[in-house]
């Protein structure tokens, strides 16, 4: 569905989406690398449980909000890949941080 335009030559860092380890490319933010890998929808809505993904990527509509290593509400358009990062689907509201 996505493809880069370019390779920066920055490699791939190891990440798990829903659990599931994948490489993904270095720099690239949590909302590409999960489209990259299929994660749809990236969220339910709170209220009526409508499915979510990104779709502005700048950080403007909050549809993007998934869970990063634990942390809910977390914008995935904002937020760039680390080694070891775990990133998770989010149901409604998501759960408090620890
Ligand atoms: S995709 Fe809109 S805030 Fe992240």
């Amino acid at each position: 569905m996505f493809k880069k335009l370019h390779d920066d030559g920055a490699g791939q860092v190891a990440v798990t989406i829903d659990g599931r380890e994948v490489r993904v490319p270095a720099g690239e933010t949590v909302a590409a690398a999960a489209l990259i890998h299929g994660l749809l929808p990236f969220r339910t809505s709170a209220v009526s449980g409508a499915p979510r993904a990104p779709y502005c990527m700048m950080g403007a509509c909050f549809d993007c909000l998934v869970e990063i290593d634990g942390v809910a509400n977390r914008q995935a358009c904002q937020v760039r890949v680390a080694e070891g990062m775990a990133i998770r689907r989010q149901d409604g509201a998501g759960a408090a941080a620890p």
